[in-house]
């Protein structure tokens, strides 16, 4: 049996802070205490360190087809960036079409992940059409291949955007089956409309990717994903929130007593609009959808996140490379694939732009970047804490030094960061997945194929059962 312990360490969770030993044998925490000895024991000082729980990102989408092309960041390199920023588990978007059965989506999807990743990994499963041919295959893939959440789509029409229906019927299968609803919100219907004006009018550059999605449109679509959600006593999580408009849906939703969680990422809190305005076609490299907005919105999303109106930061990784993948839209912004390289710097940007910078406490960086995605999508609390019989995903984490963040360090596969120049506040030396060191004083330890395929419990609220995911969140 491998041993290791940690020891002088800062153990923080989403809800405590203490110094303490960490004993780990295989791939599990046995022991938490003072002065913890084994005479067959590595150990390993973590003196001035904070340990964190291994981050979870709830949002990824790695070598992804989108718009011609395919997100850059595969699972391999995706997952050893994502080591390297402190996250041990992602969960990414499989895609889904129409005429081919969900299974055959799901094994494409263990074909590009097998053998590749370093840290360990899920999937969410998108949601284009539901009849009884989706709804006979769902038990399944919810009890057999552990996929417990399900991404809808309004927009990106004649692409991914599903119907009203659609989404309703899948709020109402997930309350039966035990699933949680995942909705990317803004109108497409509106967004193309306004998307051939801009066009017609011979509006080609990027901003103008901003300017045919505004706020209004993601307010909308999230009032509209949670009024549903409320109606059918279901559960909905709003991925990549953007913007106060469509946070305050959530807040009033959540206040009248509905299921409704709300995620945001980095680059909202951080950039705004304006990036896409630079001269030439550098906007290109901040096309996400939704896009970035003014940037008073970004208090509002802070505050947001100490309310508990958004409960999870996600890195919505989906890279692409400036030249070659995003100057596809050159002469058109609707052909720039939309996404950034994000999966690396989530947890920098959090704890630098939230913790040092004095808007949230280490326990509710802990919390957004880890704990709450744990509990909803049903692997807590083997991921998402540090506690006994956990598994040993730890992050160890030294906060006196700084690094800047740049695309000549980053191991993402793009040739960008939308992040370029930013200095951070804090490093981390070493990460370690299921009790070992995937990243060790900063090198790359673990090969690709460590990392391991998470089978998710189903979702449910408080439940007891064994098999539940209990989210108490
Ligand atoms: O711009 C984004 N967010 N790209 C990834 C796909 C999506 O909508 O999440
Ligand atoms: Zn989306
Ligand atoms: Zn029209
Ligand atoms: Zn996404």
């Amino acid at each position: 049996m491998a041993k290791t312990i940690i020891k002088n360490g800062t153990i923080v969770t989403a809800s405590d802070e203490y110094e303490a030993d960490i004993l780990i044998e295989d791939e599990k925490i046995t022991t938490i205490g003072k002065n913890l000895q084994e005479t067959d024991a590595e150990i390993v000082d973590a003196s001035g360190q904070y340990i964190f729980p291994g981050g979870v990102d709830p949002h990824t989408h790695l070598e992804m087809p989108f718009g011609g092309t395919v997100s850059k960041d595969d699972f391999e390199s995706g997952s050893i960036a994502a080591a390297f920023g402190g996250t041990t588990s992602v969960i990414d978007f499989c895609l889904t079409s129409k005429d081919k059965p969900l299974s055959s989506s799901i094994q494409e999807w263990h074909d590009k992940s097998q053998g590749r990743s370093v840290i360990d990994y899920g999937f969410h499963l998108m949601i284009t059409q539901m009849n009884e041919d989706v709804l006979d295959q769902l038990p399944s893939i919810i009890q057999n291949d552990g996929i417990t959440s399900f991404k809808v789509f309004m927009a990106y029409k004649n692409v991914f955007q599903a119907d009203d229906e659609t989404l309703y019927r899948t709020l109402l299968a997930a309350k039966e089956l035990g699933a949680l609803v995942m909705v990317h919100a803004e109108n497409g219907d509106v967004i193309q409309h306004l998307t051939e004006e801009a066009l017609a009018a011979g509006n080609t550059e990027p901003i103008y990717h901003a300017r045919t999605r505004p706020s209004e449109i993601e307010g909308e679509a999230t009032g509209r994903a949670a009024r549903f959600t409320g109606l059918a006593d279901s559960q909905l999580y709003v991925v990549h929130v953007s913007c106060a408009d469509a946070a305050e849906e959530i807040r009033k939703a959540r206040r009248k007593g509905a299921n409704v969680w709300g995620e945001t990422c980095p680059q909202y809190l951080v950039l705004d609009e304006s990036y896409m305005d630079q001269p030439g076609f550098e906007g290109a490299k901040y096309v996400w959808s939704p896009p970035l907005r003014e940037k008073w919105n970004q208090e509002e999303l802070w505050t947001a996140i100490k309310n508990g109106d958004l409960s999870t930061i996600g890195s919505d990784q989906c890279s692409f490379d400036f030249n070659g993948q995003k100057d596809l839209g050159k002469d058109d912004f609707t052909k720039i694939p939309n996404g950034g390289p994000m999966i690396e710097d989530r947890m920098s940007i959090l704890y630098s732009e939230g913790v040092a910078k004095g808007r949230i406490s280490r326990q509710q960086f802990v919390d957004i970047t880890s704990t709450k995605s744990a509990k909803l999508f049903g692997l807590y609390p083997d991921k998402g804490t540090i506690a006994v019989g956990a598994d040993a995903d730890l992050v160890l984490f030294n906060p006196g030094e700084s690094r800047t963040i740049s695309v000549k360090t980053q191991l993402m596969a793009v040739d960008y960061n939308a992040f370029e120049g930013m200095e951070v506040q804090g490093v981390i030396e070493s990460v370690m997945v299921r009790g070992r060191f995937v990243v060790r004083d900063r090198k790359l330890e673990a090969e690709p194929g460590y990392g391991k395929y998470m089978k998710r419990k189903p979702f449910a609220l408080g439940s007891s059962s064994k098999t539940a995911a209990s989210t108490s969140v």
